[in-house]
């Protein structure tokens, strides 16, 4: 027997406010309903040899809120109190009595309610898991209390709140989050569909598709709209987390690529939409999830059993020229260089300087620490000089940019004869003439359908373009055909 029904009133306010006859009605349903209900539910428990009974209570019956709605805790109480002394006396019967405590759950109800960003966030804040609960939750806390699988349980107030009602502090928000199926499909498919304010609006290019001459935009309507609210409250608790900006990236990549496409024409995110932005537009996510483990060996066993997760980092404004990559082989730090290919005419004069605080920090802090032999590990060294910053880890592989080196002679090196080098431009001509020989990134950094689909445009102006019209939402979908290819 589930007493679900109950009521909270509009006009239920506190104790000054709230009419006697408010008070009345929702004591006479919540509280008198669920009498009845169980009265009725024991006459026929009681023929039939036992059974479970369920009352709906709240967690505002075990929690005060400062939003007063007087009748209906107190009558949520009445039904916590109610349903332990029933718990005891039909223990010997066979009947066991529980209360179910949902927490705030994202009904329609409750979300017009709280019909602002602010006002949702007002009580995230209070749930642990940092979110609202679903009704498919509820339900399946009822059906645990009902079942059999309960039936050493009787006369608890059941919550199912995400750790609300168990909390002083809560967790600042998450900075990484595993992306479920239906996310990853959303990454993959045609089209880009942004969300706004929680609610993906239609924004699609048509899609990135080399066949295609030209760009178009449509307003149709997107047949299917995603919808993935607790990675976009994720997002903004991060964003707020960090004051005001993020840095996304998948396992392995981050955007870069795609750096173009953002009106700050980097990867500082503000919003679930410029993350959203740079996942869906950058061929390096895409080989991310799609090939990373191509050169592995054990690909067969890895690349279908690697979850994918979205992390958030905070973000810094970096000077590319205080970027070092520094490539260790048998745990031997065998060689550093700078990572932004130009020439900083300041790094000449403290190379020195930098190589020894490079070498401590790997000496003191990653060594023996990190869970291989042979990989890449990029720092960063802020103005000051005080310390070195890990900014990311990298397979000792040529999946790797080995930048200043070749992989053919970090392959060759000889950890016990070999001197370690710490490779920097020292001069205009040579950073020239490096980036003649190995075109830098800045020159490879538009995935080439992207370069078709800009038809001879500059990227700049396709970008404005581009910008523009999804400022104005008025894109629609491609046509749902899938293109493998692109
Ligand atoms: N938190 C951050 N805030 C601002 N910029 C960042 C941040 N983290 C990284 N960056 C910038 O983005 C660049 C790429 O970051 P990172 O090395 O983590 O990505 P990646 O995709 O692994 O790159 P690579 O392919 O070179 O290994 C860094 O060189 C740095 O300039
Ligand atoms: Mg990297």
């Amino acid at each position: 027997m589930f007493n679900n029904a109950g009521i909270m009133h509009p006009m239920d306010d506190n104790a000054l406010n709230t009419e006697e006859r408010i008070w009345d009605l929702t004591m006479d349903i919540n509280v008198k309903g669920v009498w009845y209900g169980c009265k009725h539910a024991i006459i026929a428990m009681r023929k039939s040899g036992g059974g479970s009974i369920i009352n709906t209570a709240s967690f505002v019956a075990l929690m005060g809120a400062a939003t007063p709605q007087l009748a209906y805790t107190a009558s949520k109480g009445a039904v916590l109190a109610m349903t332990r002394e029933l718990a005891m006396v039909h223990a010997r019967e066979n009947i066991r009595f529980n209360s179910l405590c949902p927490g705030p759950i994202r009904t329609p109800l409750l979300m017009d309610f709280l019909n602002t960003e602010e006002k949702k966030q007002r009580r995230l804040v209070h749930v642990p898991q940092g979110r609202f609960g679903e009704a498919i939750e509820q339900a399946y806390g009822a059906l645990f209390l009902a079942s059999d699988e309960s039936s050493f349980v009787t006369g608890v107030d059941f919550r199912v709140d995400g750790g609300l009602a168990s909390a002083y502090v809560t967790p600042e928000g998450s900075k990484f989050t595993r992306l479920p199926e239906a996310f990853l499909e959303y990454l993959d498919a045609d089209g880009i569909f942004l969300p706004d304010e929680g609610q993906p609006q239609a924004a699609t290019i048509e899609e990135i598709d080399s066949d295609n001459e030209s760009t178009t935009f449509s307003d149709e309507e997107p047949t299917e709209k995603p919808e993935f609210p607790e990675i976009e409250s994720m997002i903004r608790q991060a964003v707020e987390e960090f004051d005001g900006g993020v840095f996304p990236k998948l396992n392995w990549s981050s955007p870069r690529d795609a750096a173009w496409i953002t009106p700050t024409q980097s990867l500082m995110c503000t919003t679930p939409f410029d993350v959203y932005l740079l996942l869906k537009s950058s061929d390096f996510i895409n080989h991310d999830l799609h090939h990373a483990f191509d050169d592995c060996d054990d690909k067969d066993n890895t690349a279908d059993s690697t979850p994918f997760h979205l992390v958030l980092r905070k973000w810094y404004d970096l000077q590319p020229s205080m970027e070092f990559r520094c490539f260790i082989k048998a745990n031997e730090l065998i060689g550093i260089c700078q990572r932004d290919p130009n020439f900083y005419q300041f790094l000449v004069g403290i190379k020195d300087e930098l190589e020894d605080k490079i070498h401590d920090f790997y000496e003191d802090h990653v060594k023996d620490k990190f869970g291989s032999d042979n990989f890449v590990l990029d720092v960063y060294i802020p103005r000051d000089r005080r310390k070195v910053w890990i900014v990311d880890f990298n397979p000792f592989s040529p999946t790797t940019d080995s930048l200043l080196y070749t992989w053919e002679e970090l392959a060759k090196f000889d950890v016990q004869t070999d001197e370690p080098e710490f490779r920097i431009y020292e001069s205009q001509a040579e950073a020239d003439a490096f980036s003649r020989n190995a075109p830098k990134f800045a020159a490879n950094m538009l995935p080439k359908d992207v370069i078709d689909l800009s038809d001879g445009r500059s990227i700049a102006e396709f970008a404005e373009e581009l910008q523009r019209a999804m400022a104005s939402s008025a894109l629609g979908s491609s046509d749902d055909e899938q293109d493998e290819s692109s």
